[in-house]
Formats: structure tokens, C-alpha cells, sequence
């Protein structure tokens, strides 16, 4: 992967930089939209900052959302006001992905002026990573950039298909620190390696469990995925979260688990209810056996004991997925436990992305992690040891 060490002088250049600006939106007057959580726009800075001084002209491309047609409200205009803000320099925003007028707002910018296309999935070709469209943003470029390590799991036009026709291209700052941090997980840890997988189901991330399974030292599972596993096992599950199929999936992984390399921590205890709400009262069960017409919704303070232990000795923790219900507060101790205990671990910390991004930052403990990986999807498809086309694209 070339990354922007290997790129030639610059100065003057036309630089086409695929971002990952697909952000939340908020407009809580009825106003004009604003982006209400900025982190991904901070997260490519390093990288526009240095194209900049460099000398570059910079011709910023996105995704937000997934808009069937031409949606207004899916506009890349308040992204750029956004990054105008940052970096403290007028980010023009394109009417159009493609065609004259955004090649002319390209051909016309300064040194380190910057412009941001409409949303490239404005453009059905996008998706279908149609070569026309490929064409088509090579035309506005001499060279290419990707810092959207949220979107390199997605073979794309911006993402994959451009790169083939730009001979100069490289990972931006973003993007390689992603795949450099998250190859070491799989490939160098520091160990002990510790995984921390939950979420809601185990065949979202089997593949995830699989890979830990071989590689790591102790993986912990909790969450609504653990129920499938303790169904496995002979447990009453009550009315918890839990699909036969998963179900399935735990057994087949329960059964050929002995002699893999991980060892496998389930929960030890429970906290159960009727129903989920913020007015529910939570019950501590010592044990695994959830009370017929209740529902598992956090792990228990032995699991929260017994995990906690097992991170702090980690010298590698890998985290994905909430321990439970952990947007009503009743059931939100064991995410805040294990989010509190993932900062405060001497080892390596790496979040790989999702709901427990949303917790670390909702529990302030943000700033604690090392690495805090700005894309979910991506992230695990780069564990289970998926080929990414965005950052094969760049070889
Ligand atoms: C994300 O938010 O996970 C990325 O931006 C990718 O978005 P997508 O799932 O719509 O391709």
C-alpha cells in the first residue's frame, strides 16, 4: 500500500482525496442541517492539512448515506461547512459530482484550495463501480488519495475504480494508520491478546469470532450475542434477544472449540428484566438461567469482575460491541464497566468500531483509547481477514 511518502512533489497539483464524510445530520430548528458528530471530519485532517501544505489543490469526494436519488437532504453541504470551520479556509461545495461545472471549480483552484464534490452516491454509477463514472473523477485529478478507511470495504467507483486510472496514488494519514493498527491486532499483538466481542448477533460476526478464536488469548463475549452461546450450552434463555440460527452457529463454534488457541469467557451473571425501558427495574440473577418472561440485558458485577481482570493483564484488547442494552441506563453498567476498563488497561487498546465507539464517547473515555477505528464495517471485514478493495486498490 503506497501511502503519501511515496507521492511526487505536489505544489500545484490537482489531488482527488476520497474521504469518508458520511456523518450524522442534525437540524433541530427545522434550519439548515448541521453535522452533528464531526469525528470523522477531524479524523482526515492530518491528511488534507498536509496535502495543503504541500502545495496541493484539493478535490475532496464522499459518500452520505445511501440516497436512492438526488436526496437534498443528503447534501456534502454541511460537511464542508463543517470542514471549512476546521480548517479555517473557504471548502467550496461542488453542485455536481461530475461534469463541467465541478471540473471548472477544479481547474480553477488555487494552491491548497479546496473543493468538495456533491455526494458521489448522487451518481448511480457509484455504487456499481461504473468505469464511466471511474472516468469521470480521474478527469478532475492528476492524482489520487484515500483516507476513507469506513468506505474501503466497498468496491466503488470513488473508492476502487478511480484509483486503477490514476497511476499516482496512495493511502492518505487516516487510512494507513487503520490498516497498520489493525494488521498488528491480527498480526503482531502484544499479548495476552484479549477480544471483547458482543452486539446483538452472533452471525453478524461469526466470521469475527473465528478468526479470534485462532488468534487470541481469551475472547470474552457478552451482550445479547452471548445468548445463543448459553442456549447452546442447555441455559434458559427466557425472552432473550436470540435467533435459532444463531443458536446453530454457537453450538457448531462450542463444539469445535477445544484445542483452539482462544480461550472462551462467557458471562458468569446476568441483569434480566420484563421489558426495555429507562423505567424498567433491573435484576441481578447470580447465574445464567434468565426467569421465564424476562429477558437478559447486561452482564452481571462477577462478569464485570471476571472481564475486567482479564483486560487489565491484556497486552493487546481488541474491542467491538456493548456488553448490553447500554442506551438505557438500567442496563448500561457492564458497557461502562468494560469501556472504563478498556481505557484504564495498560496493553495496546483498539476499538474496532460501531456502538462501542458510541460508548466510550458517550461514558468520556474517548480520549483514553489508542485507537479508535472510524470504520465498522470495514474494521471487521479487515478481521476476519476480508481483502479490502479500497486499500487494494492503492498497491
Ligand atoms: C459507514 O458509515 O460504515 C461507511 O461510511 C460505509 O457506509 P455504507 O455502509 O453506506 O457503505
Amino acid at each position: 500500500m503506497k501511502t503519501l511518502d511515496d507521492l511526487p512533489d505536489l505544489n500545484g497539483r490537482r489531488v482527488l482525496v476520497r474521504v469518508d464524510f458520511n456523518v450524522p445530520l442534525t437540524n433541530p430548528s427545522g434550519s439548515r442541517p448541521v453535522v452533528a458528530d464531526d469525528t470523522r471530519i477531524r479524523a482526515a485532517l492530518p491528511t488534507l492539512r498536509e496535502l495543503r501544505d504541500r502545495g496541493a489543490r484539493l478535490i475532496l469526494v464522499s459518500h452520505l448515506g445511501r440516497p436512492k436519488d438526488r436526496e437534498p437532504e443528503l447534501s456534502l453541504a454541511p460537511a464542508a461547512a463543517r470542514l471549512s470551520e476546521l480548517l479555517d479556509t473557504d471548502v467550496q461545495i461542488a453542485p455536481a459530482v461530475v461534469g463541467p461545472e465541478a471540473r471548472r471549480l477544479a481547474d480553477e483552484l488555487p494552491a491548497g484550495g479546496v473543493l468538495m464534490l456533491e455526494n458521489v452516491r448522487y451518481e448511480p454509477g457509484e455504487t456499481k463501480d461504473d468505469p464511466q463514472l471511474a472516468a469521470q473523477l480521474a478527469e478532475l485529478a492528476d492524482i489520487y488519495v484515500n483516507d476513507a478507511f469506513g468506505a474501503a470495504h466497498r468496491a466503488h467507483a470513488s473508492t476502487e475504480g478511480v484509483a486503477h486510472l490514476l497511476a499516482d496514488r496512495a493511502a492518505g494519514r487516516l487510512l494507513e494508520r487503520e490498516v497498520t493498527t489493525l494488521t498488528q491486532v491480527l498480526e503482531d499483538p502484544a499479548r495476552p491478546l484479549v477480544a471483547v466481542l458482543g452486539g446483538a448477533k452472533v452471525s453478524d460476526k461469526i466470521a469475527v469470532i473465528e478468526r479470534f478464536r485462532a488468534l487470541a488469548d481469551t475472547l470474552l463475549i457478552g451482550g445479547a450475542m452471548c445468548f445463543p452461546f448459553l442456549a447452546a450450552q442447555g441455559h434458559e434463555i427466557g425472552n432473550s434477544l436470540c435467533s435459532a440460527e444463531d443458536v446453530e452457529l454457537a453450538r457448531r463454534a462450542l463444539d469445535s472449540w477445544p484445542g483452539s488457541r482462544a480461550e472462551l469467557q462467557l458471562p458468569l451473571d446476568l441483569v434480566v428484566a420484563t421489558e426495555l425501558s429507562e423505567q424498567t427495574e433491573p435484576n441481578q440473577i447470580d447465574g445464567l438461567d434468565v426467569p421465564k418472561g424476562q429477558m437478559g440485558l447486561d452482564i452481571g458485577p462477577r462478569t464485570i469482575t471476571a472481564f475486567g481482570g482479564v483486560i487489565a493483564n491484556a497486552g493487546t484488547v481488541f474491542w467491538n460491541g456493548p456488553m448490553g442494552a447500554f442506551e438505557y441506563e438500567p442496563f448500561a453498567a457492564g458497557t461502562r464497566a468494560v469501556a472504563e476498563a478498556v481505557a484504564h488497561a495498560p496493553g495496546v487498546t483498539v476499538i474496532g468500531g460501531g456502538d462501542s465507539v458510541a460508548a466510550v464517547q458517550r461514558f468520556g473515555l474517548a480520549d483514553a483509547i489508542d485507537h479508535i477505528s472510524t470504520g465498522g464495517g470495514a474494521s471487521l471485514e479487515l478481521i476476519e481477514g476480508k481483502r479490502l478493495p479500497g486499500v487494494e486498490a492503492l498497491a
